[in-house]
């Protein structure tokens, strides 16, 4: 996609508190010029774009939102799928896939439908195999089909750390990779922290951080989005933020990179699948995933985490 062939024009289809989330942050960043609403409570579409439009005096530039159909999907650069719903008590992200699967087959088609030819968007959960699912329907190619993955989990992790060695999460550099769920892993040998390798600082700080346990903070990251949900029913701030960092490195064809669900091919060894990698992201999409040079432990670590989503993602049929 060129430079000039963009819009600006994004689709939110889902506008519960993720995708609501979602068009706030985009309104109040004003990052395209037009936003869609889709839902399958049209009304409520209705309502949230009103609602958005009257934010018109106090934002620093004007997005013209609007609650449309499928239809409309026709000139989107970017669609953002955020439909689903958390799980019920007790229940993985996991143990969502097949109810989420069969939501998006239909979502995605009617998408399609429109003549969409832009770039899919996906939040929804276990979001590396419905990604993965979104791709195979959509039959668009593989850099145009991006989700969340672990971008959100990286943010955790360097919140989590700046918590503990006291410097701002943005001067902290790393990523967890894998699956946005319980089997992701933090490749510890590439967090810096001021350039500096963090293992370097806890080896010459003992005094200071001998205390510390990378295990525990990779756990940490790994539950935090359920301390959230334990205390408020879900999580959107977080996600929706996500999406919004990925909805604008696209549209401004920023060069970021960001650890998201991409779908491989060939990259870091795996083949059919996708997982949380760093990817640099520009107008085309996944412009160029990232291989670290994983360590022999974290090697291991992604083998686990390929096995848990390929052993799921053979219950809808791949
Ligand atoms: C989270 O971890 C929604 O799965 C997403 O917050």
């Amino acid at each position: 996609m060129n430079m000039n062939a963009f819009s600006k024009k994004v689709a939110i289809v889902g506008t519960g508190l993720v995708g609501s989330s979602c068009a706030f942050c985009i309104v109040n960043q004003g990052i395209c010029n037009e936003l869609l609403l889709i839902n399958k409570s049209h009304e409520r579409a209705v309502g949230e774009a009103m609602d958005l439009n009257h934010c018109g005096d106090f934002t620093h530039s004007r997005t013209k939102v609007y609650a449309g159909t499928y239809a409309d999907c026709k000139d989107m650069d970017i669609v953002i799928i955020t439909a689903g719903a958390p799980p019920k008590p007790g229940q993985s992200r996991l143990d969502t896939l097949a109810s989420a699967a069969n939501m998006i087959e239909g979502i995605v088609a009617n998408v399609m439908a429109s003549g969409f030819n832009g770039i899919f968007l996906v939040a929804t959960n276990p979001v590396d195999i419905i990604t993965y699912h979104v791709w195979k329907i959509s039959g668009l190619p593989r850099n145009r089909v991006i989700g969340t993955g672990t971008s959100l989990d990286s943010s955790r992790l360097k919140s989590i750390l700046s918590d503990i060695i006291p410097v701002d999460p943005r001067s902290i550099n790393g990523y967890s990779l894998g699956e946005h769920g319980d089997s992701q892993f933090v490749a510890w040998s590439h967090v810096t922290i001021g350039s500096k390798p963090l293992t370097e600082i806890l080896k010459e700080n003992k005094e200071r951080f001998g205390n510390i346990s990378l295990d525990e903070i990779m756990e940490k990251t790994r539950k935090a989005g359920w301390e959230i949900y334990n205390r408020k029913g879900t999580t959107y701030f977080g996600i929706a933020n996500a999406l919004t960092h990925l909805t604008r490195s696209i549209l401004n064809n920023d060069h970021q990179i960001t650890a998201v669900s991409a779908i491989l091919d060939g990259e870091y060894g795996l083949q059919d699948v996708c997982l949380g990698v760093p990817a640099i992201i520009t107008m085309n999409g996944i412009e160029d995933i990232v291989e670290l040079n994983l360590n022999p432990h974290e090697v291991q670590q992604l083998g686990i985490t390929y096995d848990v989503l390929r052993s799921n993602m053979q219950t809808i049929g791949y």
